[in-house]
């Protein structure tokens, strides 16, 4: 089970492009591990790698003051709670890889081509 990054999710900031890209083979790396321990251990690099990546595109917002920093911002933690609730169903060995993979593919993707190409265009703009 993987999720294939195409040229066509970038947005047109070289810097979260990347990031995004880290992102999905992160979260590649996680749906093809298998037993507990490589699938908690991948879970934790995804789940803090999406913080990090999440922090940064906010700082950027902040820092250009971006008008809807507030709603972007919201759809992070919404993506955050949910990245948590399906890390911690591992530990609770109730991990269901199909929610989890179609969260990163759906959500994710979702979240990339509405939200964060915004702000792209918002960036390129000024
Ligand atoms: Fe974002």
């Amino acid at each position: 089970m993987s999720i294939q990054w195409s040229d066509s999710y970038k947005i047109g900031n070289a810097e979260i492009d990347a990031q995004h890209e880290e992102l999905f083979r992160r979260a590649n790396q996680f749906l093809e591990a298998t037993g507990k321990p490589a699938l908690v251990a991948f879970a934790i690099s995804l789940y803090k790698y999406t913080r990090s990546h999440f922090a940064q595109e906010e700082q950027l917002m902040i820092e250009i003051q971006y008008p809807d920093y507030q709603i972007h911002k919201q759809q992070h933690e919404a993506l955050i709670l949910k990245l948590d609730a399906l890390t911690r169903n591992i530990t609770d060995d109730a991990l269901n890889k199909a929610e989890f993979a179609e969260f990163i593919g759906y959500w994710l993707l979702k979240h990339i081509a509405s939200t964060d190409t915004k702000l792209a265009a918002h960036i390129n703009q000024s």
